[in-house]
């Protein structure tokens, strides 16, 4: 059980004082509406949203409907544009610029250092160990008062594997501060989300998106799934209109296609199955990480010339050798089956 029955004292002070701005939206929705200096002839083009009206500020029915999905009440649900717009606001909401510190595992996501280094926040780093698994004792022994947020990222990115849930668990129980588990790509990996265990801990956040299983990324759609108090504070904080109508109509018509999204990801699934298999096999791949993402991390001898030779062929991947723990990596993106094909065959005739 969390230590944690009121998350208020960590809290930067200035936003637990914060008068939010009341929007005319959240004012009124109905009638005759000359309160927001809206275009009252309309939109220039065809719609049934009303775009020339500005979008719900709450988005009720969408975080209802993810709540549903995830097995919450809508009080655990913000939406943001993209997870990275709750990372930023975790970020403003927690930490005090030039005093307050994140703690992050590399290798991992790389918005945590930077939207910490936007906001004047230092970042502590506890490596993953060779395993890419996090080491509780080594991060609860670094935390100390200054360091607000715990940023956990499962499937891990660049690495592709989940972080073991006894070590996970063990954290958000002891860490002094906040717990963010981003599980960007947990559809992928056949675990149950830790959106299960939010309401027995009020200092976990987890961290979900339309952009990877959901096949959403340009709608620039995130959620974050947390405790009704740091919920409240993430509405309190956020643009009055971040979430626009068109994501919104989006997201909700994705759900009534539901079992291709669930379909796709089975897919994507056992391309990246046979990926793996296929990368084993190539000459000069020493290792071949396990996956349960949508992409796979593979070691390789010189990466960075491959990923150049593999561009100049017209196939994009990802060097991940600059970050410590992944030297000599390269990550690829699980594609569509041809594409997996050519990808594979082009390497091969790069190698040889
Ligand atoms: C681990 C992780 N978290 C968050 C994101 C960003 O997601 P969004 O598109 O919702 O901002 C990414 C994107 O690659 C990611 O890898």
């Amino acid at each position: 059980m969390s230590k944690f029955t009121d998350i208020d004292p960590l809290v930067r002070e200035n936003i637990r004082n914060l008068t939010p701005y009341r929007s005319a939206r959240d004012e009124q929705k109905e009638g005759l509406l000359l309160d927001a200096n809206e275009n009252s002839l309309g939109a220039p083009i065809r719609n049934d949203l009303e775009l020339h009206r500005y979008p719900s500020p709450g988005q009720e029915e969408l975080r209802k409907k993810i709540a549903g999905f995830r097995n919450v009440v809508t009080e655990n649900v913000f939406t943001g544009v993209g997870s990275d717009e709750a990372i930023d606001l975790l970020i403003r909401i927690f930490c005090e610029p030039a005093r307050d510190e994140i703690l992050i595992t590399p290798p991992t996501y790389g918005m945590y250092s930077v939207s910490a280094a936007v906001n004047n926040v230092g970042v502590r780093q506890v490596p993953l160990d060779e395993n890419f698994q996090p080491d509780a004792d080594r991060i609860l022994k670094s935390a100390d008062e200054k360091t607000r947020i715990l940023f956990l990222c499962s499937p891990n990115n660049p690495t592709g594997n989940l972080l073991k849930r006894v070590e996970v668990m063990k954290l958000i129980e002891l860490f002094p501060g906040i717990v963010v588990v981003d599980e960007a790509y947990i559809d992928f990996s056949g675990q149950e989300s830790l959106t299960a265990v939010v309401p027995q801990y009020s200092n976990l956040v987890v961290l979900q998106t339309f952009s990877k299983a959901f096949g959403l990324a340009g709608i620039r759609l995130g959620s974050a799934i947390s405790s009704p108090q740091i919920i409240s504070y993430m509405m309190k904080v956020k643009a009055p209109y971040n979430l626009n109508k068109l994501t919104a109509r989006a997201a909700l018509d994705a759900f009534k296609e539901i079992d291709l999204v669930k379909f796709n990801i089975e897919t994507i699934c056992q391309e990246r199955d046979y990926l793996i298999e296929q990368l084993e096999q190539a000459p000069t791949v020493e290792k071949v990480y396990p996956s349960d993402a949508n992409y796979i991390l593979f070691k390789i001898r010189n990466a960075e010339s491959i990923c150049r030779q593999l561009a100049d062929r017209g196939i994009i991947v990802r060097y991940r050798g600059d970050l410590p723990g992944s030297e000599e990596s390269i990550r690829v993106t699980v594609g569509m089956p041809d594409e997996n094909v050519r990808f594979l065959k082009t390497l091969k005739e790069i190698l040889s």
